[in-house]
């Protein structure tokens, strides 16, 4: 017998893994995967950089780099970050591999063992893992339309058993649930937060994917109007514009923070990867990044109107299946009535060659099971009509 740790015995095995593992087959229709679409990556222009690159520069990129990132990077992603309204200049970056990477350093910067994590409900499953991975007692606040519930959050926050140590939240285009926060919302979770001496850990990892340039106003990030009284860590991400293959995200937080962050990053990476912070940093200079996400803007949103149009036309019509038609992002989030377990559908849907998430996947208490996610990122866009009539049909006999 191995003597396992207990933060290794703590984390949850899936059945939905194991589901997941049957939904191989060469012609399944995935509406799984939270990745980006394949035939958008910019194969032709990374080309152009590294063929283009100083050979002094390609050594540095095949190098280790500094910990906290390679410096041309820091400073390009400091003027992009500064373009978003962010306040680079009182806060410092660290590139970090992947953002979950900085999701990760956070909790561990912040959480013992036992130590309460304040999260939205549903939530990123990363998220979700990377609180439990330092053994966090997680609790999870409920979602409306607009955002997470501030009275059920002020209740937990006023509970004085638990000292919360950090509230964890996705304001924009949210994996799963596909919603932004209203401008209301996020302005009663300042308020509701400030003064109170717990972080808050921003994710923004898709908020640059909006469908209607009328919505920016709304995409402005907490950190960038925060009070001097509510600390906020902001976290970011390369991978759902460029390529999760980079493996590049970033944080911005207050230095103090930043130092105990910069000290974990070394025993876990020493450094995330030179070559794709070399490649990444002459997209940003050269000017690239603007007219390429423009360009994967309209894509998605051209994805997302086809789901949604064939969503309204295939799905049992019934007061509880209902969904909001996501303004950015990859997905949506259908809820489905109560009685209604998402996993025999899915196991039914991939009978029929499809597949999706369940919602249980998304809750930290692994309960709630009435939802399925869809993204609608990443497959051949004639499949998004088939794939949906095929989970229609097997949501059907479930629909009382
Ligand atoms: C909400 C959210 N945050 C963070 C991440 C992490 O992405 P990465 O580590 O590739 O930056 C993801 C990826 O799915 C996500 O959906």
């Amino acid at each position: 017998m191995y003597q396992f740790s207990k933060i290794v015995n703590s984390l949850r095995t899936s059945e939905i893994r194991d589901l997941m593992g049957l939904a191989t087959r060469a012609d399944i229709i995935s509406f799984a995967g939270g990745m980006p679409n394949d035939d958008l990556f910019p194969i032709k222009e990374i080309n152009e950089i590294y063929n283009n690159l100083a050979g002094q520069v390609k050594k540095t990129a095949f190098q280790y780099g500094p910990t906290p990132g390679y410096p041309p990077l820091l400073e390009s992603v400091k003027e992009y970050m500064r373009n978003k309204g962010l306040p680079v200049d009182d806060n410092k970056i660290l590139i970090t591999t992947g953002s979950l990477q900085a999701i990760n350093i956070l909790a561990k910067v912040f959480i013992d063992p036992g130590d309460v994590a304040i999260m939205e409900n549903p939530s990123f499953i990363g998220g979700i893992s990377a609180f439990k991975s330092y053994l966090a007692d997680i609790r999870s606040v409920p979602m409306d339309q607009d955002g997470i519930i501030i009275e059920k959050l002020e209740e937990l926050l006023n509970d004085k058993k638990i000292n919360p140590k950090l509230v964890y939240v996705t304001p924009f285009f949210h994996n799963p649930a596909g919603i932004m926060y209203s401008t209301e919302r996020r302005q009663q979770l300042i308020n509701t937060l400030k003064g109170r001496n717990i972080p808050l850990i921003e994710d923004d990892a898709y908020g640059e994917l909006y469908f209607d340039e009328n919505d920016k106003t709304q995409l402005t990030p907490i950190k960038a109007v925060a009070p001097s009284d509510l600390t906020v860590c902001y976290t970011s991400s390369f991978s759902k514009i460029l390529g999760p293959g980079m493996r590049l995200g970033w944080m911005l937080v207050p230095p103090q923070i930043y130092e105990k962050c910069e000290l974990c990053k070394q025993s876990m990476d020493a450094c995330s990867p030179n070559f794709t912070q070399v490649l990444a940093n002459e997209f940003l200079v050269q000017g690239k990044i603007y007219p390429y996400i423009a360009e994967l803007r309209k894509i998605y949103k051209e994805r997302k109107d086809i789901m949604i149009n064939v969503l309204n036309e295939y799905m049992p019509k019934h007061e509880d299946i209902k969904w909001v038609e996501p303004r950015g992002g990859f997905y949506i989030w259908i809820s489905l009535p109560e009685y209604v377990d998402a996993t025999d559908v899915l196991k039914k849907t991939i009978e029929g060659g499809a597949v999706f998430v369940v919602g249980k996947t998304f809750d930290p208490d692994a309960k709630k099971n009435n939802f399925i996610r869809l993204s609608f990122s990443n497959m051949p866009i004639e499949d998004i009509e088939k794939g949906v009539k095929i989970i229609a049909n097997s949501l059907k006999p479930f629909i009382k």
